[in-house]
């Protein structure tokens, strides 16, 4: 069988990694992919965005089936793109990616099915938000409604923080706006949990915590994820039955009554408060770094999983899980979130010796000659499984110590939660 992965990152490297397993599989390609996926799979240098362009390819090279790994060409329609010229694809179409696409939406699906949330208004333009800003309580959250890499986000401790949230927004500074919600601030612990739909049925695919902020003790600036860990030290039975009942089983009715079905992964962003789900944000899509988490946990054959989602049968698959724990760190370039180089070679990588336990997914990378350099902000994951957290962080360090490349930096604090150090 011959696969499409669409992305570039580790989340996609990962997956590439976990399909090249399976005896289904003779050929994977990526579309664009990056220097760690060009191993073991075929890159392709398409623009993504150039849905026609992908799919003359697809159907001249015979791929029997294409996984969409990040949200953008979710939201742009990619999936129904596709369908309509037969291919079979793993993701959800241009409606249910409203869920990530546009977070008005999203918040009032949470209103109309009483799912809970932050508290929230939308507002049309500067003069009413500014006015309402006026009489309440700080800290408070601005959000631009479409997506924004994450950076649509304000958290404000005061009127000036968040008049100038209003005012990026509404200049345009994430594409065009009718609109913008304003939440109460939750406070609580933040979880990840995914789960993962064939249209009919779905399972919980497991959960992990992620660390947004770019310096240690989760300060600084919000980036698309310095590292993770999985499962979440929040999950239990309780609460996970009240994730599905109260927030899960709601969405999907929700996006019945608009006549559409969820198929792919769905990523629900909570906020844990005394044991309760408050739904933060969707993705419709596999968080990153947590796909990078998860994966390694994952002992059924992903491809089995996600083709039975294609046929509406995943209730007929047991998705089993390793009872290890797992931690990701990421190797960042210096600067991010903000300007860094690019180019910068990466030497020492293969003076790593990975043990069956360690895996490393690139991020942003590309090689030339044989030579691998940081092309990205987020460029490489260091991942471990262990028996407890603390042995999987160890043997994390060991191999970053390795490294020891002077271009980059990462958190030497992820999972502190989880860790004794
Ligand atoms: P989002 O892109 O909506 O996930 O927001 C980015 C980050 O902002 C989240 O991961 C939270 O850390 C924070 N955040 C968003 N909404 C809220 C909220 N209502 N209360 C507290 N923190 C929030
Ligand atoms: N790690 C956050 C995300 O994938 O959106």
């Amino acid at each position: 069988m011959k696969i499409g992965i669409i992305g570039s990152g580790g989340r996609e490297h990962a997956i590439c990694n976990y399909l090249i397993k399976s005896n289904k599989i003779n050929k994977i390609f990526c579309f664009p992919g990056n220097a760690g996926t060009s191993d073991i799979a075929e890159n392709i240098n398409i623009d993504i965005e150039n849905f026609e362009n992908l799919k003359i390819f697809i159907l001249e090279n015979q791929i029997d089936f294409i996984i969409v790994g990040p949200e953008k060409p979710l939201v742009n329609g990619l999936v129904d793109y596709l369908e309509k010229f037969n291919i079979k694809v793993f993701g959800p179409n241009k409606t249910a990616s409203q869920l990530e696409g546009s977070k008005i939406f999203t918040k009032q699906l949470c209103q109309k099915f009483n799912i809970p949330t932050a508290k929230f208004g939308i507002f049309k333009n500067k003069e009413k938000s500014k006015r309402f800003l006026e009489t309440t309580n700080f800290p408070i959250v601005i959000k631009a409604d479409n997506l924004a890499s994450g950076k649509g986000v304000y958290i404000c401790n005061n009127q000036n923080e968040s008049n100038k949230a209003v005012d990026e927004i509404f200049d345009g500074k994430f594409g065009k706006a009718e609109s913008l919600l304003i939440e109460e601030f939750l406070i609580g612990e933040e979880m990840s949990y995914f789960t993962i739909h064939d249209g009919i049925s779905f399972k919980t695919f497991s959960t992990a915590q992620d660390h947004k902020r770019v310096e240690e003790g989760d300060k600084g600036k919000n980036t698309g994820g310095m590292g993770a860990y999985s499962p979440s030290r929040l999950i239990n039975p309780t609460l996970e039955k009240k994730i599905i009942d109260k927030i899960i089983k709601p969405t999907l009715k929700g996006l019945s009554i608009l006549n559409c079905k969820y198929k792919g992964f769905l990523y629900a962003g909570l906020m844990i408060v005394n044991n309760e789900p408050y739904l933060i944000e969707y993705n419709v899509r596999m968080g990153d770094p947590e796909c990078q988490t998860i994966l390694p946990r994952l002992e059924t054959d992903l491809i089995k999983i996600l083709l039975a989602c294609c046929e509406e049968k995943l209730s007929e698959i047991n998705i089993k899980w390793s009872e290890k724990k797992s931690l990701c760190v990421v190797m960042c370039s210096k600067g991010y979130p903000d300007s860094y180089k690019k180019n910068i070679e990466i030497t020492n990588l293969n003076k790593i010796r990975f043990n069956k336990n360690e895996f490393l997914f690139h991020a942003g990378t590309r090689k030339n000659n044989k030579k691998i350099y940081a092309t990205g902000g987020r460029v490489l994951n260091f991942v471990s499984l262990g028996d407890d957290f603390g042995d999987a962080k160890k043997s994390i360090l060991k191999n970053l110590k390795y490294l020891n490349w002077s271009g980059g930096f990462y958190r030497k604090d992820i999972g502190y939660k989880v860790t004794d150090d």
